[in-house]
């Protein structure tokens, strides 16, 4: 079912007596439009069983017989008054012609189910064959896979009805639970990985919890086809569960884990917070959340020295996502390096294990004879060896003191401003600029929020900013970077946008017009 704007509705409810929809106009996504049939007035019947029209322009409903038994909700402040909005319904119809008991939940059903077999099932197909062109194009990059990704769900979402929606919501949250229970008691790593396997008795055994609890949460992971079922209630490793162990991508997980629990907590949060709280470093919905409010986000994870390595580890295999390469050309700096090798050529400020750093030189060979300096916190630098960060020179630096390497060719901070609220990136910028020179760059990579949301295009932006949200962190709009960056002494220079999602590279420099 579609409206004439094109927008599909997002669902339909009626009752004996009373008939309502919901009509969804997805092009303007925020625009929901509420028109209700008077309470009473049943038994309702069309003009043309095919076909139930209303005009929201006239406030008249055109098709329905008798017009004067409905009415509008609150018309007037309708978002969509001033259009023309008509729903083709011929599945409805057939439920309410004659008689209002057809409206019953069993005729709502019975019209959702011939929803499926018409309109929607070929949008369907069409975001299938899209998907198709696409698998087709595949190229192994970063993007192609994120694309291909994307136009699965976009198959699923044309399938999909508002049930459909909650209980993918719900089956997510519950694998998510499992793997975090399974991993957080240490039992994942139970399992063996030398092809033999362990029943969920001993399982439960080794790590002290009843073993109904490990049969449910490893029924719900290896339905997932995380581990396998060797025999009833006996499991043993596979490539899925090793890869999401947290030595591996599973940190990442951990990490998401963490901050989920701090989004669940957020009606509880607002309910005993000033709505200023958010953006209090010390009060942030994370430390709320781990009943540690008066220090930062870094403060408690860096309480523990494993839980911190593992973060780290997070953030490096979440590089896939978010390459640094592709948008500013550091190599173009070759011959400005070579000329002056004194000036270091890249300090990477909360640069964490250097992945940027070693993905810079992938374009520039032993950073053209210019040092790569790394800068974070202690926990961070002392976490790292040598031969993992070759030709970086890895040192402490607290971001929120002045920059002690001065005049370098390039300031650079990934994934950091997003870390905090725009006061705050002022204050850290102020740092570096003072240590600048006429031609020193300072280049800030993160994402970028668009001014307007697109139905349906890939999550990470949102899922990444909502998460910041819990740390007293932000995703920004590049009016925001204008003002932070004008009130800390620079001007922008250049956009480099990346081709994975909205990942930007900034390049500023200091202020020369006021
Ligand atoms: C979100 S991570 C980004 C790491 C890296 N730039 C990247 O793109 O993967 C933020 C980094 O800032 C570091 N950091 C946080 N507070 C800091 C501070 N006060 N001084 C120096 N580094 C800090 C953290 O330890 C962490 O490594």
């Amino acid at each position: 079912v579609r409206t004439l704007a094109g927008g599909d509705v997002l669902g339909v409810h009626a009752s004996a007596s009373q008939g309502c929809g919901w009509y969804d106009t997805r092009e303007d996504g925020d625009k929901v439009v509420v028109v209700e049939a008077n309470g009473t007035a049943g038994p309702f019947r069309f003009a043309d069983p095919e076909t139930m029209m209303v005009d929201i322009a006239g406030g008249i409903a055109a098709a329905w017989n008798p017009p004067d038994r409905v009415r509008f909700n609150d018309l007037s402040r309708n978002p969509v008054a001033h259009g023309r909005l008509s729903l083709y319904s011929p599945a409805l119809a057939v439920g309410v012609a004659g008689s209002s008991e057809g409206l019953q939940r069993g005729a709502h059903r019975e019209s959702n189910r011939n929803k499926m077999a018409s309109s929607d099932v070929s949008a369907a197909i069409a975001a299938t064959e899209k998907l198709l062109e696409s698998l087709k194009a595949y190229d192994g990059t970063p993007s192609s896979h994120i694309t291909l990704l994307n136009q699965t769900d976009r198959v699923r979402a044309e399938l999909e009805q508002p049930y459909d929606v909650i209980t993918r919501f719900y089956e997510h949250l519950t694998v998510a639970g499992a793997l975090n229970m399974l991993l957080r008691i240490g039992a994942l790593h139970k399992l063996p990985t030398d092809g033999t396997s362990i029943k969920a008795v001993d399982l439960a055994a080794a790590v002290n919890i009843d073993v109904t609890a490990i049969h449910r949460a490893m029924r719900v992971i290896l339905v997932q086809g995380i581990a396998t079922e060797t025999g009833p209630d006996e499991y043993t490793h596979n490539q899925l569960s090793l890869a999401l162990l947290p030595e591996n991508a599973g940190s990442f997980f951990l990490l998401c884990m963490d901050l989920s629990k701090a989004m669940g907590m957020l009606p509880d949060y607002f309910k005993t917070h000033a709505p200023q709280d958010i953006y209090d470093l010390t009060k942030s919905p994370f430390v709320y959340s781990v009943g540690k409010e008066g220090r930062s986000y870094y403060e408690v994870l860096n309480d523990d020295v494993e839980q911190r390595n593992l973060w780290n580890v997070a953030l490096q295999s979440a590089e896939k996502n978010m390459p640094v390469r592709g948008m500013f050309p550091f190599e173009s700096l070759k011959e400005q390096v070579e000329k002056e090798p004194e000036r270091a050529f890249v300090v990477d400020i909360g640069g964490g294990r250097g992945q940027a750093l070693l993905a810079i030189q992938e374009d520039c060979p032993n950073g053209f004879g210019g040092k790569l300096i790394l800068q974070d916190l202690p926990i961070v630098i002392e976490s790292l060896k040598p031969e993992e960060i070759p030709n970086i020179e890895a040192t402490v630096h607290d971001l929120f003191t002045p920059q002690p390497v001065k005049n370098a060719h390039v300031y650079f901070y990934r994934r950091l401003l997003h870390d905090f609220y725009n006061p705050v990136c002022i204050e850290i910028l102020k740092q570096t600029v003072s240590a600048m020179g006429p031609d020193s760059r300072l280049i800030v990579c993160d994402m970028l929020v668009p001014s307007r949301v697109t139905v349906g295009v890939p999550m990470q932006l949102y899922w990444l900013d909502m998460s910041l949200m819990m740390i007293s962190g932000k995703e920004k709009t590049i009016e925001e970077f204008h003002e932070i960056f004008d009130a800390a002494g620079l001007e922008l220079v250049k956009v480099y946008p990346s081709n994975v999602g909205e990942t930007v590279m900034l390049e500023t420099r200091l202020k020369r017009t006021e």
